[in-house]
């Protein structure tokens, strides 16, 4: 499983990218008011960090406006991902990006009917989301594996990231459901290296390292 950083807090992802596993980044429009600057200055400075899919997220309605605004953030880099809402809009721009080879990442799906036309659409990649799901009383973890399980069915070649990652247990649910990607927030990127028994284990190995000298 690939791992994404869900941030555009530039230190965050400078000290994730340091320890040599991530391999993309997703953003969104709450995630750059966050940072209070313009997408483009964050953007410019992502693709600087990290050498992998990087998703900006078009804010208009329209697929025309859309396909105006994504086709500069495109140019970029060559690894800049068009993010588009799951709407007719988003599809429709989704189906134009795509014809132009421009890379895209359906985002906001919560249902296979959803999944399938984002990925009958020439979807890069799609974004089910996980913790949002769970708010809303529904299971994720099925819904992961009904996506992986059409994807296959049909021979998709749409990459899905699991994303609106709140906690482990949605990471890891992900990855047995058999998401190819997780987007994951810093604080729960470094809860990943904890176990209370990697913590006494360690506190055991340095004490009779003590002694030994
Ligand atoms: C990433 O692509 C999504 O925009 C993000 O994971 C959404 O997370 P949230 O539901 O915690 O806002």
């Amino acid at each position: 499983m690939k791992l994404f950083i869900d941030t555009a807090n530039i230190q965050d992802i400078r000290e994730m990218a340091s320890y040599g596993i991530v391999s993309g980044v997703t953003t969104n429009p709450s995630l750059i008011a966050k940072e209070g600057r313009k997408l483009e200055d964050v953007i410019h400075e992502i693709v600087s960090l990290v050498d992998g899919p990087i998703s900006a997220e078009v804010a208009e309605g329209k697929c025309e406006d859309m396909v105006n605004q994504a086709i500069p953030l495109s140019k970029i880099h060559k690894n800049i991902v068009i993010k588009l809402p799951m709407t007719w809009e988003g599809i429709k721009a989704c189906k134009i990006l795509t014809s132009k080879g421009i890379h895209t990442n359906v985002t906001l799906c919560f249902s296979v009917s959803q999944a399938l036309l984002a990925m009958e659409a020439g979807a890069t990649y799609l974004s089910p989301f996980m913790g949002r799901l769970d708010d809303a009383g529904f299971e994720a973890e099925e819904l992961i594996q009904d996506i992986v399980t059409v994807r296959d069915n049909y021979g998709y070649e749409t990459k899905l990231i699991a994303a609106s990652i709140r906690n482990l247990h949605h990471l890891e649910i992900a990855s047995l459901a058999g998401a190819d990607i997780a987007t994951i927030p810093t604080a729960v990127f470094k809860k990943m290296v904890e176990h209370p028994l990697t913590e006494k284990g360690l506190q055991i190995f340095a004490d009779a390292a003590k002694g030994v000298k």
